[in-house]
């Protein structure tokens, strides 16, 4: 930001710069607590994700620039953000070469401060899976009850959101639960084109109380037309994976309240970035399956360290030590309902011990009916 950052400031208009709307399908920019050092256009990818903080999105369909409400401003200089990093999404399917883009952001800002200071979160739900043929498929997450009651100290106020899901997306709500009842529609999208996902204003502020939940419903459609699939989608930032996302404004802003989503039931709400899930910390768990665990579950169930899959010595197989090691995998947290189905996904089966660890479970299953086994063997 080529201003003296020594001092504070308020953004409060965002003008999308189209140059060539052949090609620009998005972009969102966002906010870095430090200087960046990759000032240079590069990939998206992990290097930019200190710069979490959510601010603006312009999408196909939105015009003319997006202002922040009355009295309310996107601060940065000192003690707040110091550079931008704007994530531009271009779409060339008809695959030409030579295409040239100088798309941008122009941001209006001032150093007479304004009253509140805007803050965005991001509501929705992590753990998506979505069957083929479905007409009006419904996925759902909140930022809880719990969360908001950790998070604010006093109300926040609502004033722009949109619902982002990918291609079979087919609308969503956005709702205020309080004392688990609905108590206000805050948005809804009863179609939906992610080419243009709609933007909304909200010229009344929604009042959002420590202890309200904002919960966001999102439908898909993998039956008709374009949007039909034959396989089960599931989280993804590609074209093949969904999502299920609110991105909302709000003032006053609370510091690092940018995230408030969750897998499944569980929250993730904290800053951490290492969210808890029900005591999984997915990461840890597969180091553990890696050092460890799937080396002595093929050591105690199976003859042979090398063992291929093919040969099951009934003694090793239902073996104290055999069962404990099983145990071991199977009653870790990470292993447990739709936790333990995103672990095996997304972690386990590109294991190369997997396939031997499988067919170990398979057989002490079928042999030993051990009880414990029903819930993992459920879900390989
Ligand atoms: C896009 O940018 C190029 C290079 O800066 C410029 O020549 C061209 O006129 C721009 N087109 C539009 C539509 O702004
Ligand atoms: C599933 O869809 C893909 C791409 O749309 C297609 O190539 C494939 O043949 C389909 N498979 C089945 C079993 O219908």
């Amino acid at each position: 930001i080529p201003v003296n950052l020594d001092k504070p400031y308020h953004a409060v208009a965002f003008e999308p710069l189209i140059n060539n709307s052949n090609v620009m399908h998005h972009m969102i920019l966002f906010g870095c607590p430090e200087i960046s050092e990759q000032s240079n256009p590069h990939a998206c990818g992990p290097v930019d994700n200190v710069c979490r903080t959510f601010l603006v999105q312009w999408s196909m369909g939105i015009k003319g620039p997006i202002c922040s409400f009355p009295d309310t401003g996107v601060r940065f200089g000192v003690d707040s953000l110091k550079s931008l990093s704007l994530q531009i999404h271009w779409n060339n399917d008809q695959h030409n070469t030579g295409i040239k883009d100088s798309s941008g952001v122009r941001v209006y800002y001032t150093s007479k401060l304004q009253k509140y200071d805007v803050g965005n979160v991001q509501v929705g739900q992590n753990d998506i899976e979505i069957p083929p043929a479905q007409r009006h498929f419904q996925q759902q997450g909140s930022c809880s009850s719990d969360c908001t009651k950790k998070w604010l100290q006093q109300p926040i106020y609502l004033t722009r959101a949109h619902i982002h899901l990918h291609y079979t997306g087919d609308g969503g709500i956005l709702d205020l639960v309080r004392n688990g009842e609905t108590v206000k529609e805050i948005i809804r999208d009863n179609s939906f084109d992610y080419h243009s996902p709609p933007a909304h204003n909200l010229q009344d502020p929604v009042e959002v109380l420590p202890g309200d939940e904002i919960r966001l419903t999102c439908f898909y459609n993998t039956q008709d037309g374009a949007k039909q699939r034959n396989i089960t989608l599931y989280w993804g930032e590609g074209s093949d994976g969904e999502m299920c996302y609110a991105f909302i404004t709000y003032f006053p802003k609370v510091n690092n309240f940018d995230q408030c989503i969750q897998f499944d039931r569980y929250d993730i709400c904290s800053t951490d970035g290492n969210a808890l899930m029900g005591n999984c910390v997915v990461e840890g768990f597969v180091r553990y399956y890696q050092r460890e665990l799937a080396d002595q579950i093929i050591k105690y169930c199976s003859n042979d360290y090398t063992f291929n899959g093919h040969i099951i010595d009934m003694n090793k197989i239902c073996s104290k030590s055999c069962e404990s090691s099983i145990a071991e995998l199977t009653e870790n947290p990470c292993m447990q309902d739709r936790i333990g189905k995103l672990t095996l996904r997304e972690y386990l089966t590109f294991e190369d011990s997997w396939s031997k660890v499988k067919v170990i479970l398979d057989a002490a299953k079928r042999y030993c009916m051990i009880d414990q086994l029903k819930a993992i063997l459920i879900i390989t």
